[in-house]
């Protein structure tokens, strides 16, 4: 197999079907297999220990993430849950600040009062000494976070981790693995919700986790059939479709996305602007030796009150005002009353999260149209 991400996208992990010779692998919508002899099965027993269209997925995306195997999940939340449940009873866990609201409250509302230790620290910021401590089970990271898009130094925080036995899951959710790859910087694991990017046309929820070391992928495939948070076999089928895509698809995203930034630049009324790549951004040193290109994930802040920035998300007729990103289609929102409304008022004050912030996820149209949508709604929110 070739080491060329294009190349992997379309051809990891994938093989004609054997029986007819199909050149995609179908949608195995069954529950069960049957068995010849009791007990003698022909590799596949039962639909949430394995699946052939799962199988094709979690192929795909081990082979783009540079892991031996990865494991899908029915969400991205599912996935973070599968990679805690690895954890042993009263587990330390050292989490980015910034991170999506669902994980946030993931961790402090069911975990929490399971026993796991959640403490919270701005990795990109803080002496990693003192934020992750010894006896620290899990470091996880994400980055870029969301919504603020700060970078974490992987290699940095995987060497901190080294040094103390604790493991490093990255959630690779905005990056992908054509921007970034965490395993080749370190990372023990990656995560990514796949209803995202990976997937890219909104209409899947789903996770899936990566990794190189084979006692920990042995751990969390017994947990994804033990715990059957499993995915169904249309939903893996368009993720992996989806994928053959996604090389080209975050080339544009890239392009538009530094398209939108130009115009957000330039524009009196924006007065802070969110992206790694913007020479001035604290990231910016970090995400140029770490990733190989951005996305369409911006976050700003305009002039204004919140009311402004609420009647600008009203009034874009491109862009749709939804929760989630990564897809064809540009989308924006306001992380403190939408995606990261689970996070406390302080908290999200705390780290910087402004009321105000909008977080857009530039899509593949055509830049002319997008940049035309925000200008009309920048006049519209204004009055
Ligand atoms: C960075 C990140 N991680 C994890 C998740 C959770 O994924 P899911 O919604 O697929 O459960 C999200 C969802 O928005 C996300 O943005």
């Amino acid at each position: 197999m070739s080491d060329r991400i294009e190349t992997r996208c379309i051809h990891a992990g994938q093989s004609h079907e054997p029986r007819t010779g199909a050149v995609m692998t179908p949608v195995f919508q069954t529950s069960t297999y049957a068995q010849p002899w009791p007990a003698q099965h022909t590799g596949y027993e039962y639909a949430r220990t394995q699946n052939p269209t799962r199988e094709a997925l979690e192929g795909c995306l081990a082979g783009l993430e540079m892991a031996t195997d990865a494991i899908a999940f029915a969400s991205g939340l599912a996935a973070t849950t599968a990679v805690i449940q690895t954890l042993p009873g009263q587990a330390r866990v050292v989490c980015i600040d910034d991170c999506y609201g669902g994980t946030r409250r993931l961790f402090n509302r069911v975990f929490a009062k399971m026993g796991v230790n959640f403490t919270y620290a701005d990795l990109a910021k803080e002496a990693l000494d003192q934020a992750i401590p010894e006896g620290t089970h899990l470091v996880w990271v994400e980055t870029p976070t969301n919504p603020l898009l700060k970078v974490v130094d992987i290699a940095a925080v995987a060497a901190r981790c080294k040094a103390i036995g604790a493991r490093l899951a990255v959630d690779n959710t905005f990056a992908t693995p054509i921007f970034q790859r965490p395993l080749e910087l370190g990372a023990d694991l990656v995560m990514h919700s796949s209803t995202k990017y990976l997937n890219g046309h909104s209409d899947v929820v789903g996770g899936i986790v990566a990794t190189r070391d084979a006692a920990l992928a042995a751990d969390l495939r017994f947990v994804q059939n033990a715990a059957g948070a499993v995915p169904g076999p249309w939903d893996t089928w368009l993720i992996n479709r989806g994928l053959k895509t996604l090389a080209v698809r975050m080339a544009r995203h890239e392009e538009n996305g530094r398209r939108v930034l130009a115009w957000l630049g330039a524009h009196a009324d924006v007065a802070r602007i969110h992206y790694p790549l913007l020479p001035n951004d604290p990231g910016y040193a970090v995400a140029k030796r770490q990733m190989s290109g951005f996305g369409g994930m911006i976050s700003f802040v305009l002039d204004g009150p919140l009311a402004r920035a609420e009647k600008f998300c009203a009034s874009t007729r491109l862009f749709t005002c939804a929760e989630s990103l990564g897809g064809v289609e540009s989308l924006l929102e306001l992380p403190a009353t939408m995606t990261h409304a689970s996070v406390p008022a302080d908290v999200r004050r705390e780290i910087g999260l402004d009321d105000g912030l909008i977080r857009l996820s530039v899509g593949i149209e055509n830049a002319d149209d997008l940049i035309a949508d925000l200008d009309q709604a920048m006049v519209a929110s204004q009055g």
